[in-house]
């Protein structure tokens, strides 16, 4: 076995304190005990597998991608553990654990106008990629069908087995929207009423890291607006205020996205039927872990 033999297959978390105030239970995915720490691990692997399988990855090519900062961590540590240099441009104000881990695992980092946000990050990395194929393996987190792939077979395969097939609701936050996409697709083959929601900012200047507000945003080429039967708002402050709460209430280290989602979890059990409630089983992502945002002001 190696590390990379790691990602995935992680646990389901039953959200106690949180399924008891709502009366509803609602379970998340561990993703924070991936191998590099984070749900990413999942789709950065099933990119860079697929450019090996396709031969456009090849000894000597260095990976390069933009990225908010998770899935330069993958790519990094994946790197390290299949022999590939890797290139990652990221926001000049992600957070410096961040950035750190990414070195520590040997990458090299870019940073791009913070005002320009991750899609600045995305045009220049893209740019860099297109000038210089022969140098790069450019795997395009936003437009590549193997990012979602990895949560259509693998993350929903997993939720529909740990609960025996009884999910009713699937609710997660977007970046690329691989997680949500991948993973709501195949549950709706599985079972066509099973509900896919999305959990998005409420506003496009927000805090939640790894998420975009896709009304003003590039959209991924493989984002399929039809999946989200809506989109449940959450704002930065009570995303921050669940984070705190899994922390205190739960015993979950987990990051900014995880309370959002957490939060959207919450807002949607809230909203289903009293006489639906204890037929009901939601289930939502815990993107990566706490550590990554240790200081950060909001958990004060
Ligand atoms: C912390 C965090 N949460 C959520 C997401 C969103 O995941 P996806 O790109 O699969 O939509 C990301 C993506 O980078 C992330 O880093």
């Amino acid at each position: 076995m190696t590390v990379i033999d790691l990602v995935g297959n992680t646990p389901l978390i039953h959200l106690s304190s949180v399924s008891q105030e709502t009366g509803v239970p609602i379970f998340a995915k561990a993703e924070f005990l991936n191998p590099s720490g984070s749900v990413k691990d999942r789709a950065a692997k099933n990119m860079i597998l697929d450019g090996i399988s396709r031969g456009v990855l090849t000894k000597g090519k260095t990976i390069i991608d933009a990225t908010s900062g998770n899935t330069g961590i993958a790519y990094a540590m994946l790197g390290s553990a299949l022999g590939f240099k890797v290139k990652i441009y990221l926001p000049a104000n992600a957070s410096i654990e961040r950035k750190n881990i990414m070195k520590h695992y040997g990458a090299e980092i870019v940073e791009t106008d913070p005002l320009e946000s991750s899609d600045g990050a995305y045009l220049a990395a893209k740019e860099e990629a297109e000038a210089h194929p022969e140098t790069y393996f450019y795997p395009d987190q936003y437009n590549n069908p193997a990012n979602y792939l990895a949560h259509y077979n693998g993350m929903a395969n997993e939720i529909w087995e740990q609960t025996n097939g009884k999910i009713t609701h699937f609710i997660c936050s977007m970046g690329t929207s691989g997680t949500f996409t991948g993973t709501s697709k195949k549950l709706k083959e599985l079972n066509p009423n099973i509900h896919t929601i999305a959990v998005q900012p409420d506003s496009p200047m927000h805090g939640i890291e790894g998420t975009k507000h896709y009304a003003s945003t590039i959209i991924p080429c493989f984002y399929d607006a039809n999946l989200p039967e809506y989109f449940e708002l959450v704002s930065t402050k009570n995303s921050y205020s669940m984070t705190r709460r899994l922390a205190k209430t739960e015993g979950i280290y987990a990051g900014i996205s995880s309370g959002a989602n957490s939060q959207g979890a919450f807002q949607l059990a809230q909203k289903i039927p009293e006489n639906e409630k204890k037929n009901s089983l939601i289930v939502t992502i815990l993107c990566d872990s706490g550590s990554r945002y240790v200081s950060d002001e909001f958990w004060g």
